[in-house]
């Protein structure tokens, strides 16, 4: 095949899940299903240049830099992927990634990562096979992202995604994301505020979490709950009844930290500002009526979700009462964005 072009490059969200994935089998086969918001502005931007080679091998380089430290997990995701991208098995590719969201903001960038890199992959198959077309091309995407990390399977599409099979949607599947509509237009459009509570790695990782659901003492309990949670939300969505989807999400956050404290070992990543700003939260709302809400990732940082109509609102709450329990102060405004960008 004669290549007009050797090089791609995507930009992709990252995202906030309302209904947690926690807990997988093998090959990134998901416990439960989850849903998420696709963020708008935390994103990576990743650039493949490819050439032919007798046999396939890459370089990683973060903005410009070598990282020896992401080659173990890159491996790993190759070694997953070569049956479905049969057509990088004669190519060298050089990967160059980097981050809109500052390094120091302990976001993990997992999502945004692995799924620019996938999206970038499936171009790169697609310009050399007939396996993958403009209408697969998603859908394939989102199944690649997911061999390197499960919750980057649902940043390929957006304003809402949904991986791993659940009754309420025919299309889901454990193997990639779906995008979801939103049936009912009155559902407010949600900013997502990310209150830096702790800048540094995770002491924990996500993959090792994910281990101790294999035989946690509440697993049963967990993966019923999720898909009871699952359709609380999707009817909270379709009526647009915002207390009770604050509910829910609410009781999403608190139940995967639950989940890692009653662990075996246990372990606990939130930190004394996790539940100061969490209080404070729930206070604000109480007090003024906002629809505002908290959740929270594997880690320490609070996101702060909330109507777009609130927006001035909020941000005087943040401002005044949040930003002092913030590690300098930090804090990242976001929204619920449409999803991937090809560059
Ligand atoms: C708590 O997707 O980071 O953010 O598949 O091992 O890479 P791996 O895990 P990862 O787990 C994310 C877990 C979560 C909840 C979620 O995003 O659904």
């Amino acid at each position: 095949m004669n290549l007009k072009k050797s090089e791609v490059s995507w930009k992709s969200p990252s995202n906030i899940a309302l209904i947690k994935y926690w807990g997988k089998y093998d090959n990134q086969i998901p416990m439960n299903p989850s849903i998420s918001f696709t963020l708008e502005k935390c994103s990576t931007i990743t650039s493949v240049k490819f050439e032919k080679s007798n046999e396939f091998s890459y370089n990683f380089f973060f903005e410009n830099k070598i990282k020896p430290e992401f080659i173990p997990k890159l491996d790993v995701f190759f070694s997953r992927t070569n049956e479905y991208l049969p057509s990088l098995s004669k190519l060298k590719l050089t990967i160059n990634s980097s981050n809109s969201f500052p390094h120091s903001s302990g976001i993990a960038s997992s999502a945004s990562a692995f799924s620019s890199l996938a999206l970038c992959l499936i171009e790169i198959e697609s310009m050399f096979s007939d396996l993958i077309d403009n209408e697969n091309f998603l859908e394939k995407a989102s199944l690649i992202s997911r061999l390197g990390s499960g919750s980057a399977s649902r940043s390929v599409y957006g304003p809402l995604s949904c991986w791993g099979e659940t009754e309420l949607y025919d299309q889901s599947s454990d193997q990639y994301a779906i995008p979801i509509k939103m049936s009912n237009d009155e559902f407010p459009v949600f900013c997502d505020t990310i209150l830096i509570v702790d800048s540094g790695a995770k002491k924990v990782s996500s993959t090792i979490g994910h281990k101790l659901m294999d035989d946690h003492i509440f697993k049963k309990e967990r993966i019923s709950q999720s898909h009871l949670n699952f359709s609380k939300l999707k009817k909270s969505i379709d009526s647009n009844d915002l207390d009770s989807f604050i509910e829910v999400v609410e009781n999403e956050a608190l139940t995967l930290h639950a989940l890692m404290m009653t662990s075996n070992p246990n372990f606990i990543l939130f930190k004394p500002n996790t539940i100061n700003i969490i209080d404070l939260i729930v206070k604000f709302r109480e007090e003024t009526g906002t629809k505002v809400c908290f959740t929270l990732d594997a880690g320490a940082n609070v996101h702060l979700l909330y109507p777009k109509n609130s927006f001035e609102k909020v941000q005087e709450f943040i401002k005044k009462s949040l930003a002092q329990f913030c590690h300098d102060g930090e804090y990242i405004n976001d929204q619920i964005g449409l999803g991937p960008q090809k560059n």
